[in-house]
């Protein structure tokens, strides 16, 4: 049977690389998309190390928020790998401030880097998805879903990411076409480092999971590679909750 093509934009970041590899390992042909050449060799050389073959995995340089540039990157992966199968936008940014002490300048770049990337992708890949009645997966996060202060821009972007996720998934269900999105809690990755190492921090975060503990890059991939594959066939427009309980459960006070 032919390989699934799946494009990642955002393929360098911590969930990024963590999907590339298990949907390597899958039998996918992944197309990773990046700003950064460097880290996309980087990638592309962990795995072949992995078993990819050569011809499998092929890498394409652009900024997500400019639209030429994504529109651009993916016709030249698909020149390689073919038409579009899977398409998932790993690209964010976190800015924890709030309204009042927030630039203009850095409510712009949010928006940008987490919702209009989000878009430019979906606009950029539909064509290839109808072709092969496809599979969309977006971030959004469980900021966007429950109120945390300090969260005023990344939740405003990710609720958008939300509303896109399930327009989108009514406008091209009678195309075969199925939209997903994540709302993780706090994941362990390069984004969260300034929380993460700092022990203090860390504990307080640890402590509003339920599950007792944070997230890791593979629980973003494993849940991004299910609502990709055949065994989620019948699930479109879900918002699916990656996040220890944190969104939605509330726990007893541990004496
Ligand atoms: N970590 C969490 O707690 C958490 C929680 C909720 C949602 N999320 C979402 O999960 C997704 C994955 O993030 P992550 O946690 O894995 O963080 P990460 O490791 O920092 O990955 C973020 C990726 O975004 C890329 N990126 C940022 N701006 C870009 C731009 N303008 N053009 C192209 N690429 C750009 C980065 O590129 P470089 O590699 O070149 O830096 C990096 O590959 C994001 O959508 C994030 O918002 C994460």
């Amino acid at each position: 049977m032919d390989k699934k093509t799946v494009m990642i934009m955002g393929a360098t970041g911590c969930t990024g690389s963590a999907l590339a590899e298990r949907l390597c390992r899958s039998g996918y042909k992944v197309g990773l998309m990046g700003r950064s050449q460097e880290k996309l060799a980087e990638l592309k050389e962990r795995l072949m190390a992995c078993g990819a073959a050569e011809e499998d995995v092929a890498t394409a340089l652009c900024d997500a928020t400019v639209y030429a540039q994504v529109e651009a990157a993916l016709v030249r992966l698909e020149l390689q790998l073919g038409d579009t199968y899977g398409l998932v936008n790993c690209v964010g940014s976190l800015h924890l401030r709030p309204a009042h002490t927030t630039d203009i300048d850095d409510w712009q770049e949010v928006l940008n880097t987490n919702l209009n990337s989000c878009f430019f992708l979906l606009k950029a890949g539909i064509k290839g998805l109808r072709k092969t009645r496809g599979s969309v997966v977006f971030i959004a996060s469980a900021a966007a879903q429950t109120g945390m202060s300090d969260h005023e821009a990344i939740a405003a972007a990710k609720a958008g990411v939300i509303g896109l996720s399930r327009s989108a998934a009514a406008t091209y269900a009678r195309s075969g076409i199925r939209v997903n999105c994540l709302a993780p809690g706090l994941v362990e990755t390069n984004l969260t480092a300034a929380i993460t190492s700092a022990q203090a921090l860390k504990e307080a975060s640890t402590a509003m999971h339920p599950l007792g503990r944070l997230g890791q890059p593979e629980d973003l991939a494993g849940a991004i590679a299910f609502l990709l594959s055949d065994q989620a066939s019948w699930i479109t427009g879900q918002i699916l909750g990656v996040d220890g309980g944190l969104a939605n459960l509330r726990t007893k006070a541990r004496a």
